[in-house]
Order: structure tokens, then C-alpha cells, then sequence
């Protein structure tokens, strides 16, 4: 399939200060559109201006939210060529995303062709400054108009890029998370494993209520007992428990995440005990209580490597490692940037030229 490029007139211009981008809210000059219909499968690819989509008010994703997505990074390296991060992994995840919601799978190879092609357009967006980069916002959604309730007949499928900083305000400092008992973000069954927008929008009203609380995040339980650690929505969880570092196994419910994925690599490759298992939170609890629970971090594209300095289990606040980054966290945090930046020799082959 051919990828046509429509290039804009003007070209906006760049944020000044790197140090303020923030996460999200700066977008490029271009983006990839795609159309999907039964007569035609995918078709129509090309890389447009960056600007609004025209949709129907009685387009299907705006009323039953048939949607899914996926975030990736471009790194800008020491040699000034830019890379990307196992992105065949996230096209890979799109899909299983899209089985999951009844949305048609998309060519992987063409889709990576395409990001590869937009950004080389775009290449003056990737920031040049420590812990920056170019945050990559693939998407597909239902545009039929229809109210319906049924799978879709049409997609569109977009990529817009944006440059940004630290997810989190707290950047490498520890952030403050509560275990959250009163909502649920997925059981088995649903939609845990998918990356689709439903699961952001129900996490909305704890994350907002932690946030009020002065929470960066929440931890989610399993939705049907709460009894056991699931995720926190923007990242995988991990706890350093004795000699062992735990973090709960895919299972139906938590999102597949890549960085996950490849923080077990890394940490298995240097010899940590890695085990992928059900934990339950009275084991944490416990852990901490008797003083071998050592660590605990997120990983996630957006979060990277993010440590956990404070968890609120109930009324019970556990400050964790004094309050500071880990020294696990702190050396996975330094090789997969390192990698990821091109900083160091991907000795595990997951990086990409663009
Ligand atoms: C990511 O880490 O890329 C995510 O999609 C998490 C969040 C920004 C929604």
C-alpha cells in the first residue's frame, strides 16, 4: 500500500524551553491518517498537517467508546540519529488490542513504515535535552454513523507525535500511590489487557480523588476479590520482597506493558530473582511490617522507571526505602535510558533506527 504525504504550508514553532514541555501537550507538524472501510479494507494512508478530524456526531467511538491506542518514545541519541524502542512490540499489542475491541487488525510493517516516514518528517521535534523525548500517540477509532450498538463498519486510524518531559511532576523522585478499595479498573474478562480508552475514563474518579488527596496515582486491585496487586493504570508495578522481586503475572486483567517486558529481561540478564506471580497486598503489608520489603517502581513508556515512595494501604501510610529511589530502581533506570537514549550498547537489540 502506498503512503501519499501532503506536507503543511507553515510549520509551528517549537516549544522554547525543553525543561517545560511537560507530557502531552505539545503536538507536531504532521500526522498519519488511515481509513478503514469493508469494501476496502485499510486504505488511503497518508501524512497530513497536523490539525482537527472530522467526525460525525453520531460516530460510533463518541457514544460506545470503540477505541484502542498505544504509546511509544523516539529518543534523540548522542550522535543527533533518532530510535525507536521495540516499536514492532507496540504495533503487536495494537492488535491484540484491536481483537479484543472487534476492530480490524492493521498491516504491522506498513503502520512502522508509516511512524518511521512521519517522523523523519518531523524530526526537528525530538528533543535534544536529557530525559526528553518524541512521545508517539498511535490510535484507532469507529466512525460510522451510527447509534447503534454493534462493532464498526469504519476506522480511522491515526499517529500524532509530541515532544515531551517526565510523566509525573516528581520525575525520578518517589511518588506517593494509595491502594484503591472502593473502585475496580478491570476484572478477567473485560478489557484489563487491552489499551483501549474505556479502561482511562473508569479509572478517572479514584485517580482524581487521589490527586485531591495529594496521590500522584492509585494502585489497583483485582476487581473481584481486592484482594490482590494488579496495576496503576499508567504503569506496571514491581516490589522488591526479600530476595525476590515480584510483580503480578499477565493474566487477563493488567496491561502487557513493553517496559515491563523489558525490565524483566534486564533484571533477569544481571541475575535478580524475577518471579511473575499473584501478589497478594497482605504479603506487601507484611513485607513491609517485618522490614524485607526493600523496593517498589512502576514501569510504563510514559512513567519509565518510576519508584514508589509512599504507599497508603487503608489508614496505613508505608514509606518505602526512606522515601528515596532504590538502588535497583536506580540501575534499571540508568540502563534501559541508557539504551533507550543510545547512550550505551544495546546489547538486547531493541532499539530501531528511524
Ligand atoms: C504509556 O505509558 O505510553 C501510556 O499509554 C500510559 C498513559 C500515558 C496513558
Amino acid at each position: 500500500m502506498e503512503l501519499k504525504v501532503k506536507k503543511a504550508e507553515e510549520l509551528k514553532e517549537l516549544p522554547e524551553d525543553e525543561s517545560k514541555l511537560g507530557f502531552g501537550k505539545y503536538f507536531t507538524d504532521h500526522m498519519f491518517i488511515m481509513k478503514y472501510n469493508v469494501e476496502n479494507g485499510w486504505h488511503d494512508g497518508k501524512i497530513v498537517p497536523y490539525g482537527p478530524i472530522e467526525l460525525d456526531p453520531s460516530a460510533m467511538v463518541l457514544h460506545y467508546g470503540q477505541e484502542v491506542f498505544e504509546g511509544l518514545k523516539a529518543y534523540r541519541r548522542p550522535d543527533g540519529k533518532i530510535q525507536l524502542f521495540r516499536p514492532q512490540e507496540n504495533f503487536k499489542r495494537l492488535n491484540s488490542s484491536n481483537d479484543r475491541l472487534c476492530i480490524p487488525r492493521i498491516d504491522e510493517g506498513y503502520s512502522l513504515n508509516a511512524l518511521k516516514k512521519l517522523i523523519e518528517i518531523d524530526e526537528r521535534w525530538v528533543p535534544y535535552s536529557e530525559g526528553c523525548s518524541l512521545y508517539i500517540r498511535p490510535f484507532i477509532i469507529a466512525t460510522d454513523a451510527h447509534v447503534g450498538v454493534r462493532a464498526g463498519n469504519e476506522y480511522l486510524f491515526v499517529i500524532i507525535l509530541s515532544p515531551v518531559g517526565a510523566y509525573y511532576p516528581e520525575g525520578l523522585n518517589p511518588t506517593k500511590i494509595y491502594v484503591e478499595e472502593l473502585y475496580a479498573r478491570a476484572i478477567k474478562g473485560g478489557t484489563g489487557m487491552a489499551k483501549t480508552g474505556g479502561n482511562y475514563a473508569s479509572s478517572l474518579k479514584a485517580q482524581d480523588e487521589a490527586n485531591k488527596q495529594g496521590f500522584t496515582q492509585v494502585l489497583w486491585l483485582d476487581g473481584a476479590e481486592k484482594k490482590y496487586i494488579e496495576e496503576v493504570g499508567t504503569m506496571n508495578v514491581f516490589f522488591i520482597l526479600g530476595d525476590e522481586i515480584v510483580t503480578p503475572s499477565i493474566d487477563g486483567s493488567i496491561l502487557p506493558g513493553i517496559t515491563r517486558k523489558s525490565s524483566i529481561q534486564m533484571l533477569k540478564h544481571w541475575g535478580y530473582n524475577v518471579v511473575e506471580r499473584k501478589l497478594p497486598l497482605e504479603e506487601v503489608v507484611a513485607a513491609y511490617e517485618n522490614g524485607t520489603l526493600k523496593e517498589a517502581f512502576g514501569t510504563g513508556t510514559a512513567a519509565v522507571i518510576s519508584p514508589i515512595g509512599l504507599l497508603k494501604v487503608g489508614e496505613t501510610e508505608m514509606v518505602i526505602g526512606d522515601g528515596l529511589i532504590g538502588d535497583v530502581s536506580k540501575k534499571l533506570y540508568d540502563n534501559l535510558t541508557d539504551i533507550q537514549w543510545g547512550r550505551s550498547e544495546d546489547i538486547f537489540g531493541w532499539t530501531e533506527l528511524v
